[in-house]
């Protein structure tokens, strides 16, 4: 488990900057916390380092809840946010897109997570990297890092900065 404290949306997106150069195909990030915790701005940093170019605009998918990129590897863009029943979230293909060779970062995490025990996730989710946000005042966030059976990497993805 890894902490990190920003102190500004600039600060955020540099994190998610340093975050997405290290992500490989196939890396499966969960976003957890409130409004306005900073999982978007994360996810804008994240698609920049994964290749994105700085171009693309990168918006939040509150509405079309899947995004899809195009980076160093594909990359998925979704946000869980609108979504209600079970039935919604069985429905949007998110099996498919989370064990395809993208990278997948998905906003609202929390609705994935099993009500009786927090630990196991829909689909039989594993392999993840859970980012816990929270909002320390109006300007500071604490992003906390726990990563799960991931693939390992060179050069491996902690220490981030
Ligand atoms: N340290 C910080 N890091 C990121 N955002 C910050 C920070 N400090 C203030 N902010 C502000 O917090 C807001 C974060 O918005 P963002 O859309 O990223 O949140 P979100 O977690 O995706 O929210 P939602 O649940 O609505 O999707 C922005 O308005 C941003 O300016
Ligand atoms: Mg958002």
């Amino acid at each position: 488990m890894t902490k990190i404290i920003t102190k500004n949306p600039e600060e955020t997106l540099q994190l998610g900057i340093k975050l997405g150069a290290k992500l490989i195909e196939g890396d499966l990030v969960l976003l957890f916390g409130d409004l306005g915790a900073g999982k978007t701005c994360l996810t804008q940093g994240i698609c920049l380092g994964a290749g994105l170019d700085n171009k693309t605009y990168i918006r939040s998918p509150t509405f079309t809840l899947i995004n899809e990129y195009q980076g160093k590897t594909p990359i998925f863009h979704i946000d869980l946010y609108r979504l209600e029943t079970e039935n919604e979230i069985n429905n949007l293909g998110l099996e498919e897109i989370i064990y395809s060779k993208a990278i997948t970062i998905i906003e609202w995490s929390e609705k994935l997570q099993s009500d009786k025990k927090p630990e196991e996730f829909k689909f039989g989710i594993h392999e993840r990297l859970e980012i816990h946000i929270s909002n320390e005042n109006e300007t500071t966030r604490e992003f906390t890092f726990s990563p799960f059976h991931l693939t390992p990497r060179t050069p491996p993805l902690f220490p981030l900065l």
